[in-house]
């Protein structure tokens, strides 16, 4: 076979690529489908270039972070398991992604071959059992070294202190190995950032790892000792090699993974890439299997300005973009506008200014014009061009330029720059039509030059919107498949598989081909295309609304708690579940509470909407009530809507620990429990509660508060306090009936 691949360094007749597999506690968000778009437009066009290729995909499933939003859900843990896999499959089926298999954790071959690694690094002598006491981290399922009760130093969440009789992987063994390893394959982690990033962790020195835990069971259980099960990340990782066979007896099993491994790029998101450029080429190295051959970090996809993820709250889902513009211009627009490797934000304005602008006024519209004089000029049936003048020329050698740079670009991971330079040809095609015009005939040409004319320039301008075509397709792929049509050239799925990439010249669209029908590809974005996708969000996200709409609630991730809203979901009982929100913007608007509005009503019917935060202000400054409002200015007041009150993500929460701060006489700084998470709240309390006596209370909490620094703590929420008067003590709000932890308040 001809050399097809211009990536160094890789294979060219095989490709194995694969996307972290996706936690099971949240359902899928624009941030997940991100990943697996990029690895699908690399996988379509390995396949067009005649690489067999296999692109892995699926849901990392086991782990005390599943357990416990299982156990919030009332589900098993498999239960909880099956629905939010099925949620990211039936996406990835949705947005037309073709991953050639999706393993799931919890599938017998995997956990076959997750304990086949485990029995081997033991048997190597990789493996010892000890006691450790250190921090853990649920939400990143990660050991971290930080002292007892400081947060995260990766998420900044409060870390557990775990004590327990672990195995343990001589990860300290691979420091040096790994050093060399990195130095001798540069190629091995990128960007750049993540590879100095990860040498200088490694430099930092490693200990060795805990590798199985014993407090919980959701998980594998390591073989021979079942009391403890496999830790999550060696579990999971494991992934990329039980999928094509690992630690499989049956003999086609085995000649696949002959095939496939070592993978040739893990593509992950940056945060965990000390998993993937660490453990794992070190996990690998003692079981005595090849390493993958790179590891490729993408950056954050912020919303907001903040990294968009469930536990924010400001998650925009694939599906909205899918129903209003179509899964391609969500494709097109994460590939342009972000430069690859780095973080960037999405917007529903600057998705539909790169749509109007780049796909239904560029592309979509280059298309339309020479399909529909195709039709009206030459009956739908490609002309013969006849020989070309100066103009085509330069047409042809852009196109060839095009032909040779966008490969370059895109094998590189230039995503966004191979999306520029194949767009240049979209504009110099566009140009080239324009300067010649053959819709306007001259009174001084005639009929037979005109003619002429005609055939010369449609045939030319159609056969760059060929290579156009063919090379965006692994980007846009079915748009490209609709164009293949009108082209006359069958299903470019075919073509795909034919490798026509390697073979893409110009002067491949033959006189005579019969073109398709016209057909419209992205019809413009009208201006209510940004409110139509907004609404999706709310909707989708107010359980409320969604039931008032006779939709059904959303999937699940914490119980209700008994509803105030009319409108809101029948099933919104306590033990029933309904949709977390998901795209409230982090953002707290307005100034931070210290003390909420007083009413002028006796303490005993005080409104309960009082909030109780933290405050910046110094130590020692007084709390200030606000001025009491006035009946009249109480009716004056603005009402809000039922969308406005469900943006506030309310929640009942446990505090765990209470402590005052140093040198802040107002704050205490509270851990609280929300049965899925834990977190660090500061709260302008200390005056009027002694911190013992919180220890255990069920508090309300708003959960979605965009996260603030004080005193060089994070604060994650703000709790709910009745404030009276006459100075404002705040009395918290609390529940006679014994509500779960993380229940809703609506
Ligand atoms: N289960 C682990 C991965 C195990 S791989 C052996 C995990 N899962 S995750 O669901 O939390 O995240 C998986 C991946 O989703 C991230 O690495 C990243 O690729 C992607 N993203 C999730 N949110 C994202 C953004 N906001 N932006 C970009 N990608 C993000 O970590």
């Amino acid at each position: 076979m001809t050399k097809p691949d211009s990536s160094p360094g890789l294979r060219t007749d095989h490709y194995y690529l694969t996307t972290p597999i996706y936690y099971v506690n949240a359902r899928p968000h624009l941030g997940h489908a991100y990943s697996t778009i990029v690895c699908d437009a690399i996988a379509r066009r390995k396949r067009a270039l005649g690489i067999e290729t296999w692109f892995l995909t699926g849901t990392d499933e086991h782990g005390q972070k599943i357990e416990r939003s299982a156990k919030l859900a009332g589900k098993t843990p498999l239960e909880f398991a099956d629905k939010i896999s099925g949620e990211f499959r039936a996406l990835w089926d949705r947005l037309g992604l073709s991953y050639d298999d999706f393993i799931r954790t919890t599938e017998p071959r995997h956990v076959r071959g997750a304990q086949h690694l485990f029995a081997t690094l033991r048997d190597k002598g990789y493996i010892y059992k000890s006691t450790y006491t250190g921090q853990y981290c649920v939400s990143d399922e990660a050991w971290v070294d930080v002292p007892p009760g400081a947060p995260c130093p990766d998420c900044g969440r409060i870390t557990e202190t775990v004590s327990e009789e672990n195995y343990f992987f001589k990860l300290s063994a691979f420091e040096r190995k790994l050093l060399d390893f990195y130095e001798a394959n540069p190629g091995f982690m990128q960007p750049e950032s993540t590879r100095k990033e990860v040498i200088s962790f490694v430099r930092g020195g490693l200990k060795d790892l805990s590798v199985s835990r014993t407090s919980f069971s959701w998980g594998i259980p390591v073989p021979g000792d079942e009391k403890h099960v496999i830790y999550v990340w060696l579990d999971a990782l494991a992934n990329y090699i039980t999928a094509i066979g690992y630690g499989s007896d049956d003999v086609q099993d085995q000649k696949k993974f002959e095939k496939f491994w070592p993978a040739d790029i893990h593509l992950i998101g940056k945060e965990i890439s000390r998993f993937h450029c660490v453990y794992w080429p070190a996990f690998l190295m003692a079981a005595g299997i090849p390493t993958p051959k790179s590891v490729r970090a993408n950056g954050w996809l912020l919303f907001d300005d903040t990294k968009m993820s469930k536990s924010l709250g400001n998650i925009v889902r694939a599906e909205t973009i899918d129903e209003v513009l179509g899964a391609d211009a969500l494709r097109y627009f994460l590939l342009r506008e972000i430069p690859f490797g780095q973080d960037g934000s999405f917007t529903f304005d600057a998705l539909v200014r790169r749509y109007n602008g780049d796909l239904a006024n560029g592309y979509g519209n280059l298309v339309s014009r020479v399909v529909n004089m195709m039709h009206k000029f030459f009956f739908g049936v490609v002309p013969d061009s006849g020989a070309p003048t100066e103009t085509e020329t330069a047409l042809r050698a852009a196109a060839e330029r095009t032909i040779t740079e966008f490969p370059v670009a895109f094998d590189e991971f230039n995503f966004s720059e191979a999306l520029k330079i194949l767009w240049t040809l979209v504009a110099e095609t566009d140009g080239y039509l324009t300067a010649n015009a053959p819709w306007k005939k001259p009174a001084d040409r005639s009929d037979a030059d005109h003619e002429t004319l005609q055939a010369r320039v449609l045939a030319n301008a159609a056969e760059s919107i060929r290579i156009i075509t063919a090379l965006v397709y692994p980007i846009l792929p079915a748009s490209a498949a609709k164009v293949w049509q009108q082209l006359g050239l069958g299903e470019i799925q075919d073509a795909a598989k034919k490798t026509f990439l390697t073979e893409i010249k110009w002067g491949g669209l033959k006189p005579g081909t019969k073109f398709g029908e016209p057909a419209p590809l992205f019809p413009r974005a009208e201006k209510d295309a940004i409110e139509r996708m907004e609404n999706l969000e709310k909707q989708n996200n107010a359980s409320a609304v969604d039931a008032a709409a006779g939709k059904q609630a959303e999937p699940m991730h914490a119980p209700a708690a008994t509803s105030v809203d009319p409108t809101s979901a029948p099933d919104a009982t306590p033990g029933e579940h309904t949709a977390t929100p998901t795209t409230v913007a982090p953002h707290h608007t307005g100034t931070p509470v210290e003390t909420a509005t007083v009413h002028p009503v006796p303490p005993e019917i005080a409104s309960a909407r009082l909030a109780t935060g933290a405050t910046d202000a110094p130590a020692g400054t007084p709390l200030t009530p606000e001025t009491h409002a006035t009946p009249a200015a109480e009716e004056e007041k603005q009402f809000i809507t039922i969308d406005d009150f469900t943006k506030v993500e309310l929640r009942v929460a446990q505090i765990l620990v209470a402590e005052r701060i140093p040198k802040a006489d107002k704050l205490l700084r509270l851990e609280v429990d929300l049965g899925y998470e834990k977190r660090q709240i500061l709260a302008g309390i200390a005056q009027y509660y002694e911190p013992e006596k919180l220890i255990g209370r069920k508090i309300v909490i708003v959960a979605n508060l965009a996260p603030r620094k004080m005193r060089g703590l994070e604060s994650n929420g703000m709790l709910l306090a009745a404030s009276l008067p006459p100075d404002g003590s705040p009395v918290l709000a609390s529940f006679l009936e014994d509500v779960p932890l993380g229940a809703r308040l609506k």
